[in-house]
């Protein structure tokens, strides 16, 4: 029987042999993993436990929120305030940060999240996710602002993603490559399934929300053009295209078989800026994607070099494979 690893197992063994994640890392990541089964657990209830549907308020973005955003932010709030290993947390439903209650220990780390991703997927059925991306507190900071949380996302200490979908994976990087483990729900445990995950170079798929076409930038137009062209065109071969609207569930397809994604900016915002947050959308996919050999950039610039100026900040992004995504990228710069 082969030896079956759990994430528990994966992250002393990580622990033992590389010496890089300490032990509040390893805790910290066991527990976002907890909260995400508690999460994976609503999800799968759907109507019979009251979950979907809107909550009736609006996040700070101006998106109503749906309950199972909400739900999942509570979840994850309460699963990690405790454990002392978190200064404080940031989620794409909180305006503000959210700091450790002096009535708990208080930690070296900083954890982002988007609770929920995918929230117009909820109420059908369809796969939807948790981001997380974890940060170490800036040495020698006191008092925890919101500051402290916008560092570049090469800083990343971890990131990670669980889709809820036909199966419940965790996805992970620690900055050692790129782990999967599937929940195993008899046993209760996440269980190592993929390990050293790789995205292929080139690639055939393309995942953009086609509707857009008439605001989008002429690089990224003839980019699709020439993907939409065929073997006739340029690129000398026929695309296929997906889009499933939860990032969640899109970057799991490209970091199993490739493809690029892109939300990229377009011509109804004035400031540049995409739909997508850089801090718990873009620099976890962003890291997870370069550590299994792809490539994440805002069209022209390396994500994780973007240094934020806001904790809801939004980007442009362009990620997976690695020769297409330097294609877009080209495309870009070369428009000046
Ligand atoms: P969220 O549900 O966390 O607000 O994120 C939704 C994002 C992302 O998951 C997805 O790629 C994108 O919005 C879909 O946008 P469109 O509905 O414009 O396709
Ligand atoms: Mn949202
Ligand atoms: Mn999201
Ligand atoms: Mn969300």
């Amino acid at each position: 029987m082969t030896r079956r690893i759990s994430l528990t197992q994966y992250l002393i063994e990580q622990q033992r042999q590389h010496g890089h994640i300490p032990q509040e890392l390893r805790l910290l990541i066991e527990v976002v993993a907890r909260a995400c089964k508690r999460i994976a657990i609503s999800v799968n209830k759907g109507a019979l436990g009251d979950v979907l549907g809107t909550a009736g308020s609006e996040n700070v973005q101006g998106e109503v929120q749906k309950k199972l955003d909400i739900i999942a932010n509570e979840v994850l709030i309460e699963a990690n305030e405790w454990g002392g290993h978190l200064a404080a947390m940031a989620s794409e439903e909180m305006e503000g940060i959210y700091l450790v209650p002096n009535r708990f220990p208080q930690g070296e780390y900083l954890l982002m999240f988007d609770p929920l991703d995918g929230s117009s997927n909820i109420d059908v059925n369809v796969s939807i996710g948790t981001i997380f991306s974890v940060l170490k507190k800036p040495e020698g900071s006191k008092g925890i602002s919101e500051d402290d949380f916008l560092q570049p996302g090469s800083a990343q200490a971890a990131a990670g993603y669980c889709v809820y979908g036909p199966q419940t994976t965790l996805v992970l990087t620690v900055g050692d490559g790129v782990a999967m483990f599937t929940l195993d729900r008899e046993q209760g445990s996440f269980v190592l399934t993929q390990e050293d995950v790789k995205i292929p170079e080139d690639t055939k798929e393309f995942a953009i929300n086609m509707s857009n076409m008439r605001h989008w930038d002429a690089p990224v137009k003839r980019y699709i053009d020439e993907c939409l062209a065929g073997v006739e065109g340029p690129r000398g071969k026929n695309f296929n295209m997906r889009w499933i609207a939860s990032m969640v569930a899109d970057v799991h397809r490209i970091l199993t078989r490739g493809g690029v994604f892109m939300y990229p900016w377009d011509k109804r915002e004035p400031n540049k800026a995409g739909k997508l947050r850089l801090m718990y959308e873009a620099n976890p996919m962003a890291f997870l994607v370069e550590q299994a050999g792809g490539a994440a950039t805002n069209a022209r610039e390396r994500i994780l070099d973007l240094k934020p100026s806001q904790l809801h900040e939004r980007v442009s992004v362009v990620l997976g494979s690695k020769n297409e995504v330097e294609r877009v990228t080209r495309y870009h710069l070369e428009q000046g």
